[in-house]
């Protein structure tokens, strides 16, 4: 953001001589200068990433993909000729970070405008810094004082890269932004490739589209304010026949929880380029002198293990470098949510009788949903007032949170600290509060208006409201809900050049209040929540423990909604509610099925416990205890999707332990046609000459020796005996 602290010219210089130069020396470092090439090598376990300056001084890709072995194999980077004079050099070199300037006729990472009207961006190389994984390289325009640097992070386990841009107006006059993008990147060049990615809805989220690249754009997007539950910000590209297993992959994911673009791009020299960073659309962020913007974070790796390679680099670095608890990894507590049993019907006699009930059954954290505060009855009103409903619970919520923690559980509340109903004690005060253009209509939706959170009194008071509550009582986790998009986002305070800033100011106010929140109650954990999966990406997950995967917990949709959600995101922060039937949908299905669905990421219950027979107690009874017995390889481990709910009747999924200790396999058959028969399972991911103890939770292998080595279970597989519709279940194989 704004900041009149960054490093100066002279402080940037020096660390670029005292640690350039050392930098040199050392090739096997996982960054290393070539000297010989001009080029910076970004070395991972298993993939290479090499940036060099060509004969123009600028930054150019040379290589993204498997290892390379020696330096000198690359030649120097060199610019492509232009095609005709139609398609310039610009347009044919892959530059690594291109202005919109000279011949562009790709999409670029940087616009802009000066402010004598130049619209006419050409960046050079200017100058390095290395210090240990992590690469600056700086560019400045060919006049003009304006720098961008480019940031590079390398993780070498995780087989990723991270790429983002700061750029930096040292003119002495404000240099208007149009379009900012953390970076590009290109894939091998004139090959037919494949765009993976996930679309949705609200309750229809992350459903699995792939279609081929052709030359033109594929934008994927969000103009919405946040996330979305429409469309996610992550790509993978492969060559057409990749698998879960088998095929070369280039994948990346945003981490920016507002709007975001990401355009796969094949140009007319069959180069497939994929940019991404700040939406431009509606976009316009003026820098005054001595500014800077910083660009949202841009994840992307490369692996040759198919989309479950990718899966699975994408969960190590979720877990180990991105998620809050990263230093100190610990398995998400089996939750209890009030919202499906009372809706906004809260009161402190209910909640006990449920909390007694949850607690019985195993729930480690008793969350109580929508419908505690302000004039909440309803979805019309008391959004904004974050004080307790005296009528719903008399003497505060001291009680119930006594009760809950004397129960063994922690507890959790709800909050949408983004928005107001017209109908609150909030907007009747500040009713210039809500995003708004003067004399126009405010759009509703669910009957609220979205707060400007790019105000920093908005954010003040949503912090305070917050703290209060956290200071007053007893609450563990945080359920942060957003329930609509933005609309009208006008920002009448603010000077009109300035106003488009609130598209990147609200994103920052809200992780700053998560930030806070975090700081001053250690310990306290947040689920991000937006009427479902609507907030879901890299950067939320940097302050955030888990997410709130869709609102549609039934569980066959569920399956195909979980299987997308996991491509890039850890089953360790995908919550996954067991509730009652007939669901969403009319459909229902046994409650075994449920769990089993539920289990696969972190488990929750969310069903009126009330009116559960004492058949149901003992069965979710049993199945949490075998949770518990599961989730830390469920959470932390690898998946090896063996069967996609997607392809047939059948899934069936397995998770190998980090340690290897552990393997669990879920198996469902969705319903039977023909008598098919079961098809046989082969595992994956085992050692196989280890031997492997079989646990299964109801007796529905086939096979039925007490041990199995790793290479039976991956070359001959084992068979499930499941019938009829929604059958279901779990087995465990432990290492001898
Ligand atoms: C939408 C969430 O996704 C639900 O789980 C619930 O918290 C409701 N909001 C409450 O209004």
């Amino acid at each position: 953001m704004k900041n009149k602290l960054f490093p100066t010219r002279s402080f940037f210089l020096l660390t670029v001589a005292i640690l350039g130069i050392c930098s040199a020396a050392n090739a096997a470092d996982v960054v290393h200068y070539s000297p010989i090439q001009k080029a910076w090598f970004l070395e991972t376990g298993h993939t290479t990433y090499v940036v060099g300056v060509n004969e123009n001084g600028e930054l150019q890709n040379m290589y993204w993909g498997k290892k390379l072995t020696r330096d000198e194999d690359l030649a120097p980077a060199h610019s492509n000729p232009e095609w005709a004079s139609f398609d310039s050099s610009a347009t044919t070199t892959n530059l690594e970070y291109p202005g919109w300037g000279d011949r562009l006729y790709t999409e670029p990472s940087l616009k802009v405008t000066l402010a004598d009207g130049v619209r006419d961006l050409v960046l050079k190389y200017d100058s390095q810094q290395i210090e240990g994984n992590t690469l600056r390289l700086k560019c400045k325009d060919i006049k003009y004082d304006l720098a961008v640097t480019l940031t590079y992070r390398v993780y070498p386990d995780e087989d990723i890269i991270r790429k983002s841009s700061t750029i930096e107006n040292h003119t002495n006059q404000v240099v208007t932004l149009e379009s900012a993008q953390s970076g590009v990147w290109y894939l091998p060049r004139n090959e037919q490739y494949r765009l993976t990615y996930a679309a949705g809805r609200w309750a229809g989220e992350d459903q699995l589209q792939q279609e081929p690249i052709r030359q033109g754009k594929v934008v994927l997007e969000s103009r919405r304010g946040n996330t979305s539950h429409q469309l996610y910000p992550w790509f993978a590209i492969d060559k057409g026949g990749s698998d879960q297993q088998h095929g070369q992959v280039w994948f990346g994911a945003l981490g920016w929880s507002g709007n975001w673009e990401m355009v796969v791009e094949e140009t007319p020299m069959h180069q497939v380029r994929v940019t991404g960073g700040y939406n431009d659309f509606d976009f316009s962020y003026p820098l005054k002198p001595g500014e800077h913007l910083d660009t949202p974070d841009y994840y992307a790796g490369y692996s040759d293990s198919g989309f479950g390679g990718v899966s699975n680099s994408l969960y190590r670095l979720e877990l180990n470098e991105i998620l809050p608890d990263h230093e100190h990894p610990h398995v998400r507590p089996v939750l209890y949510n009030s919202w499906e049993a009372t809706e906004f019907n809260v009161d402190e006699a209910g909640q006990k009788m449920l909390a007694e009930k949850a607690a019985k059954i195993g729930v480690e954290r008793f969350v109580m949903d929508d419908g505690w505060f302000g004039a909440r009855n309803n979805d019309h009103a008391g959004l904004g007032d974050w004080v307790v409903n005296r009528q719903k619970f008399p003497n505060g919520l001291g009680p119930l949170i006594q009760y809950v923690n004397q129960l063994g559980m922690d507890f959790g509340l709800w909050f949408e600290p983004e928005m107001v109903n017209p109908d609150s004690d909030l907007y009747r005060k500040h009713p210039d509060w809500a995003m708004n253009f003067p004399g126009r209509p405010r759009s509703e939706a669910r009957n609220q208006l979205v707060l400007n959170m790019a105000r920093d009194d908005v954010r003040d008071y949503v912090f305070n409201a917050m703290d209060k509550m956290l200071s007053e009582n007893n609450v563990k986790f945080i359920k942060w809900d957003m329930n609509r998009h933005f609309s009208e986002p006008g920002w009448p305070e603010a000077p009109v050049a300035e106003q488009k800033e609130i598209w990147i100011k609200y994103v920052r106010n809200v992780y700053e209040i998560m930030d806070r929140l975090r700081q001053k109650h250690p310990g306290l954990e947040i689920e991000s929540c937006s009427g479902g999966g609507g907030r879901v990406d890299l950067g939320v997950l940097e302050r955030t423990d888990e997410v709130w995967t869709s609102d549609n917990t039934e569980a066959l949709d569920r399956l195909k909604i979980q299987e997308g959600f996991t491509y890039a995101y850890s089953p360790k922060v995908m919550m996954a509610w067991v509730t009652d039937v007939p669901n969403f949908n009319g459909r229902s299905t046994p409650l075994k099925f449920r769990f089993l669905v539920a289990m696969q990421g972190s488990l929750g219950i969310g069903a009126n416990l009330n009116k559960w027979s004492p058949e149901d107690s003992d069965l979710a009874t049993k199945m949490i205890s075998y949770y518990k017995s599961v989730r830390e390889t469920v959470q932390m481990g690898s998946l090896y999707r063996l069967f996609s709910p997607r392809e047939g009747e059948f899934t069936a999924n397995e998770y190998v332990a980090r340690d290897g200790k552990q393997a669990v396999v879920f198996a469902f058959l969705h319903s039977q046609q023909f008598r098919n028969p079961m098809p046989a399972v082969h595992l994956r991911g085992l050692d196989a000459n280890a031997i492997y103890r079989v646990k299964t939770i109801d007796n529905k292998l086939v096979e039925t020796h007490e041990t199995y080595s790793g290479s039976y279970l991956m070359n001959h597989g084992v068979e499930f005996k499941l019938t009829g519709d929604y059958d279901s279940t779990a087995v465990t194989f432990e290492r001898q």
